[in-house]
């Protein structure tokens, strides 16, 4: 008997979506952010006022989040409580890695301990900048401006996986 195991190895397309006001990019937050879990990791792309923030926003009133969430761009870590649906706490960490110039900086601010970090969802501005410390998987969110409107983004949510099993057959030699 042997199984026969298919493996694939992908980013997961899990949609993507135009909005066309910071209050549609929000709502799109806070749908997006009931997937997740605590050790999950979000990193988000986007050049300077694509609506990053905004979509961090949207997760975090998902999450009852009480503080004020700001870019924080001078602080490079926000943390900010909250609680799941079933009223379970929830920590969040917001970075922001713009101002971010070397890996020095990296180790210096904790980013690869943060990012390992289980029981925290993290939400990475700039996350190009992490330079491959970011966990293998994690959602990644895409911000474009639209050249239809100045006030619309095209956003692509995907997410990075490990090699799956796809498909797995059982035969019976005889
Ligand atoms: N469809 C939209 N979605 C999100 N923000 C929008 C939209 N239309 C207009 N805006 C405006 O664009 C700006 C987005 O700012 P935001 O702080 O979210 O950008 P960012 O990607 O975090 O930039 P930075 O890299 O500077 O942190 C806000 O001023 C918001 O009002
Ligand atoms: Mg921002």
């Amino acid at each position: 008997m042997f199984a026969l195991v298919q493996q694939i190895s992908a980013a997961m397309e899990l949609g993507t979506y135009t909005t066309r006001s910071e209050e549609e990019t929000i709502e799109l937050g806070k749908q997006f952010a009931a997937r997740l879990k605590p050790g999950d990791v979000v990193a988000l792309y986007g050049d300077l006022g694509a609506g990053k923030t905004e979509f961090v926003k949207g997760i975090c009133a998902y999450f009852h989040v009480s503080q004020i969430v700001s870019s924080p761009t001078f602080t490079i870590i926000n943390r900010y409580e909250g609680e799941d649906a079933a009223h379970h706490h929830v920590t969040l960490y917001h970075i922001d890695l713009y101002r971010i110039k070397s890996p020095k900086e990296l180790e210096e601010i904790g980013l690869a301990e943060c990012a390992e970090e289980g029981t925290a969802i993290k939400l990475i501005e700039w996350a190009e900048k992490a330079n491959g410390t970011l966990p293998k998987h994690h959602y990644s969110i895409h911000f474009e401006f639209s050249p239809e409107d100045i006030n619309t983004r095209r956003i692509r949510i995907s997410y990075d996986e490990e090699p799956q099993v796809e498909s797995e057959e059982e035969k019976i030699l005889v």
